[in-house]
């Protein structure tokens, strides 16, 4: 696992986008798995960037789902599809059908799970996943204690992680749905290259415990020990419990 310290969250962002970017040059059609959340977003704003200066062509690129809300309509402007859509493909000028995830609303949702991982299979594979991390270590929404072998499947939401994402439903914990399916840390783990983000001190000890820590399912993120291409972008805050 590599390690890179940044300054701050713009730095992290500008530094992950290049990457995005260098991919992309490489592999025109590559799959970027993306996060929602409030950490990568500086990272889509500055791709987006690249992509307005010219600097990187994302007329081919695909945009894979990390997780998404179970019944919430695909419409609704919470749902991570409209997120998505909204901060990422639009402003990287990439089209719907370039974009793969899992039905929220789906009758069947273990069917809709199951279906969503062949579907990352046969469309070749995430090419680079951006993760963000939960206070308690959690990626994607594997809270703590998921099964590091875990496939994408429904998961109920801990009150916590409710309370957290209540600042993007009017601060109303009511409305923010009980369970979401994730991509299991199993499947996250089948991507090429991973690369986790994590700004701010309240991440540190998420941080210190995903990269120094043992690799145990208390923190789902340690999980990244194992993969053969792992890198971690903190900024100096979020650093600061490393030893
Ligand atoms: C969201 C996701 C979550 C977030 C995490 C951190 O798609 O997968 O794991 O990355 O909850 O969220 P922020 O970045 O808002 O602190």
């Amino acid at each position: 696992m590599e390690v890179v310290i940044v300054a701050d969250a713009k730095a992290g962002g500008e530094l992950v986008a290049e990457a995005m970017a260098r991919l992309l040059r490489r592999k025109p059609d590559a799959l970027l798995g993306v996060a929602t959340g409030s950490t990568p977003l500086p990272v889509y704003e500055a791709l987006a960037a690249k992509v307005r200066a010219g600097a990187v062509d994302t007329s081919r690129a695909r945009v894979a789902q990390l997780d998404e809300y179970v019944g919430l309509p695909a419409d609704h402007p919470e749902s991570y599809r409209s997120v998505l859509r909204r901060e990422v493909l639009e402003p990287l000028g990439i089209p719907m059908d370039a974009f793969l995830g899992p039905d929220g609303t789906a009758e069947d949702v273990q069917a809709a799970c199951e279906r969503y991982d062949r579907e990352l299979a046969e469309a070749g594979g995430v090419d680079l996943q951006l993760l963000g991390i939960g206070t308690d270590g959690h990626i994607g929404f594997n809270e703590p204690c998921s099964s590091l072998a875990s496939r994408t499947r429904i998961k109920t939401l801990t009150e916590q992680t409710r309370v957290d994402n209540a600042r993007f439903f009017d601060g109303d914990i009511a409305q923010v749905p009980h369970h979401v399916i994730t991509q299991g840390i199993g499947t996250i783990l089948e991507a090429r290259h991973l690369v986790l983000l994590a700004t701010g001190e309240g991440k540190a000890d998420a941080v210190a415990a995903t990269v120094e820590g043992p690799v145990a399912a208390v923190c789902p993120a340690s999980a990244l020990q194992l993969h053969p291409h792992a890198t971690v972008v903190v900024d100096e805050a979020a650093a600061s419990k490393l030893k």
